[in-house]
């Protein structure tokens, strides 16, 4: 791990404030993992948006009654193999399935990918989930 260092921050009052109360919610004990978790959060941003390799997963919604469905979006996601390390399937209830699709590498194919998924018809939800290889934040 590197070398810690602290630093002051000047801060209106009922900013601190409202920064306190929402830290304490999401269930932080300090101000310091707090504000780490801030600052990793915009490195992340910056990842993706900077075409580094980064990690992620999508979430999907579908109804696995339309055969053809299911055979388009597994046609798709054959054709991102490099870009997917790992799909967890979840029969949701009668109609529904839910994917996980776990990836890591560009975030343009990661998006292409997305898109790709998300216009198929019937496919009620698709969501990307950014985040990092943990190579860039520490
Ligand atoms: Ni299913």
């Amino acid at each position: 791990m590197s070398e810690l260092v602290r630093f002051g921050i000047s801060l209106d009052r009922k900013l601190l404030q409202k920064f306190d109360r929402l830290t304490q919610k999401e269930g932080y004990n300090n101000r310091s993992e707090a504000i780490r978790d801030l600052i990793r959060k915009n490195l992340i941003q910056k990842e993706w948006g900077e075409g580094k390799e980064i990690a992620g997963a999508i979430i999907m919604v579908y109804d696995h009654h339309k055969r053809d469905l299911v055979n388009r979006l597994t046609d798709i996601q054959h054709n991102y193999q490099s870009l997917i390390i790992s799909t967890q399937h979840v029969h949701l209830d009668h109609d529904n399935c839910l994917e996980i699709i776990a990836i890591k590498g560009r975030s343009e194919k990661a998006r292409d990918l997305l898109n790709a998924l998300k216009s198929q018809k019937k496919v009620k939800h698709a969501n990307l989930s950014m985040s990092s290889t943990g190579k860039f934040i520490e």
